[in-house]
Formats: C-alpha cells, sequence, structure tokens
C-alpha cells in the first residue's frame, strides 16, 4: 500500500517532522521490484531505521522503508558461524539474538540504533570493534541494472565509519541483507575506554559475551541518550583524523588536547572535546549544553545533538554549522559530519 503526504517524524530518530510525498515499505525482493516497476517515474529515497540522518526538507519522492526480515545461520565450520540477517532486522535485537546463541563478535557493538541494512554503510563502530571485524559479505540490489550483487569484505572499502556506498556507489545499492561470520569461541574486547573499569563495577568475575554487552549498554545509556526520550542521531561528527606533524603544530598551542595514534602516521582526535572547548558562550566558551530553540548539543556527550522535540532540520543544521565554523577557527581542524543530511 502506498501512503501519501504521511509525516516521517515517528520514522527518524531525531524527531524532526517532515512529509514523505509517497511512503510505502517492502519486506522482500519482489515487493521491492514491484514498488519500482510502478513508480518508475518518481524518485525514490530507502529508508532503514532513521538513526543516522538529518531531514532538513520534506522528500519529494516515494520513501520506501526496508522492512526485509529474517535470521539464519547459513553454515558452520569449526571456528565461525556464518549468520544472515535482514537489512530490516533492528541491529540492537539482532546483537542480543547473537548473544543468545553464544556467537561472538558484536557484543560490543550493543544498543546501536538502527538496522542491519545501515550498519555497512558508515561500517558502524563502538568500543574497539567495527562492523567491518565481523563482517563476511551482504547481498544488495543494484537499481541501475535490477540485479542482485555480492559484496565481499574487499568490494565494500571499509575505512573509519565509511564505505563504498558512502562514497563511489552512493544510493546505488539497496541492501537487502547482510550476513557476519561469528566466533563460536569468542574473543573477548575489553580495552577500549571505560570497558574493564565499568565491568570491574559491575563485579564481573568470569567475562562472556553478555556481560561485555552490558558493560556497554550501560556506557552507552550514561553518556548518550536514549532517542525515544531525546530525539538525536548518536555522533553527528566524525572524530577527525590529521597528520602527525599537523597535530603536533596544534598540540604546541593547546596541549591539554586528547589524541589517539592512528595508522600511517595519522593522530584522531575526539571531536567532542573540540566541540566542548569551544563555543558562543562567553562564560562557559563551550557549545556543551547549548541550546537555541529546540536545537542543542547534549549536555553529557558534545558529539551529539539533540532536538528538545520541536526543532527542525533546517535548525539542526545550522547549529552543526556554527560549530563546524567555530571548531575551525579555533583549531583550524575541519570537522566533518556523521549524520546523512536529508
Ligand atoms: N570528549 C570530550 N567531551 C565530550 C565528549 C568526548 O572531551 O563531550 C573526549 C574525551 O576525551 C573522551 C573522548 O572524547 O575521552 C572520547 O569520548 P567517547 O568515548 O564518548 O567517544 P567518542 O570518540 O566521542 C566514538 C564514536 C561513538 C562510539 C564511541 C565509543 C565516532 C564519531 N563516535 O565517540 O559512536 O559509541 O566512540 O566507541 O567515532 C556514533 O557513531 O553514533 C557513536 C555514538
Amino acid at each position: 500500500m502506498i501512503q501519501e503526504n504521511i509525516s516521517l517524524k515517528t520514522f527518524n530518530t531525531f524527531g524532526i517532522d517532515v512529509k514523505a510525498r509517497f511512503f510505502s515499505s517492502f519486506s522482500s525482493l519482489t515487493g521491492l521490484e514491484e514498488l519500482l516497476t510502478s513508480y518508475s517515474a518518481t524518485p525514490f529515497f530507502v529508508l532503514g531505521g532513521g538513526s543516522n540522518i538529518l531531514f532538513t526538507k520534506d522528500v519529494n519522492a516515494l520513501v520506501l522503508k526496508n522492512e526485509i526480515m529474517g535470521i539464519d545461520l547459513m553454515h558452520e565450520d569449526e571456528e565461525y558461524v556464518y549468520v544472515k540477517a535482514g537489512a530490516g532486522e533492528n541491529w540492537h535485537q539482532f546483537v542480543l539474538h547473537c548473544i543468545n546463541n553464544n556467537w561472538g563478535g558484536i557484543e560490543n557493538l550493543s544498543l546501536i540504533p538502527g538496522n542491519v541494512g545501515a550498519s555497512p554503510i558508515q561500517n558502524i563502530g563502538a568500543y574497539g570493534v567495527e562492523l567491518q571485524d565481523a563482517f563476511h559479505c551482504l547481498e544488495a540490489f543494484y537499481i541501475a541494472e535490477k540485479r542482485m550483487v555480492t559484496f565481499t569484505l574487499s568490494d565494500c572499502e571499509f575505512g573509519y565509519r565509511n564505505s563504498v556506498f558512502k562514497k563511489k556507489y552512493k544510493d546505488q545499492f539497496i541492501i537487502l541483507s547482510v550476513i557476519l561470520k561469528l566466533r563460536k569461541r569468542p574473543s573477548f574486547h575489553i580495552d577500549y575506554g571505560s570497558v574493564k573499569q565499568e565491568l570491574e563495577r559491575m563485579n564481573v568475575k568470569e567475562l562472556s559475551l553478555r556481560s561485555i554487552s552490558q558493560a556497554v549498554i550501560n556506557i552507552r545509556n550514561s553518556k548518550l541518550p536514549d532517542p525515544k526520550q531525546l530525539g538525536n542521531a548518536g555522533s553527528f561528527f566524525k572524530n577527525p583524523v590529521i597528520p602527525a606533524a599537523e597535530f603536533e603544530k596544534i598540540r604546541g598551542k593547546f596541549p591539554d588536547m586528547p589524541f589517539y595514534r592512528a595508522p600511517y602516521d595519522m593522530v584522531k582526535i575526539p571531536a567532542g572535546w573540540l566541540i566542548e572547548h569551544s563555543g558562543p558562550d562567553e562564560a562557559t566558551k563551550s557549545w556543551k549544553g547549548f541550546r537555541r530553540g529546540d536545537a542543542g548539543c547534549y549536555l553529557k556527550q558534545a558529539l551529539v545533538l539533540v532536538n528538545y522535540g520541536g526543532a527542525t532540520g533546517q535548525e539542526i543544521f545550522q547549529l552543526s554549522e556554527d560549530i563546524l565554523k567555530s571548531v575551525k577557527s579555533k583549531y583550524g581542524i575541519l570537522l566533518e559530519r556523521e549524520v546523512n543530511i536529508a
């Protein structure tokens, strides 16, 4: 069924109230093909969980909501299980399903909002693990040629919050399922940030997929706003990665700036710190906690922009512009948005 002029407010975690000219969902390849054929003259726009998008205007297109479901164990060997998940599955529910089956590899990615189909697009990552670490392949519909294509790990050209689907193949494929390679005997990753500390606080004696997942959930809940309560799309910007030599010059002026060494003689700087330590307010000199109308910079994590209820996408976008300019003029570093702007 195709609906007309419907609000997308409940279909994006920022809670932005824009309208879709047409709207329909599909739960199979055949369903998708039928929609594309009967609406071939209309531009379309594929929506997953709506958790990494900022709508700044009405969508004058057919919005297609991907609802392809199903989790299947495809194959297993001594060490691994190969598990296929439909693009419309909720990511966190999928993570919990894997933990319940004792399949290891994505427990550090617990509680990331959104659907399975979006996870490869930006190579979701958290607490020392990225999707690419457990990725086997994916199946996608090639719109121009109306056929299915399989992408292997190397085909996806994963990078930090990046893949071919954000670059050369942007808007050319519709991801229908993702196949992960998960460990039967898990290897735990607890060295990132405060994971170990949280496990200690929880008094965990023996590590398990479940305890790590719970530690990650606890940390995320303490720092990141729940989109059901406060509209947001997680980190709004990427952490900038700059050449070490450039970083040394900047550090000369700002010795307290935190950083992490990255491959190829690069340095990654937490954008949250840059945003927290620049800002419009004479008193606080910070964007953290800043609010203009219903658009704001989250009080507990400056990297997250929030909608207090009635903000428009334009207002959130303008705030992000102002933050970009302010960080650029103070530190000479140009932040890049992580969230897709539509
Ligand atoms: N920091 C501040 N002020 C802030 C926020 C952060 O100074 O307001 C500094 C601190 O030095 C802190 C450091 O930034 O130690 C790192 O902060 P945090 O651990 O919260 O992580 P992040 O680098 O801000 C990244 C991801 C998150 C992911 C966490 C944990 C990006 C763009 N974001 O954030 O991913 O959950 O690490 O792995 O890489 C997302 O992509 O939507 C997302 C939430």
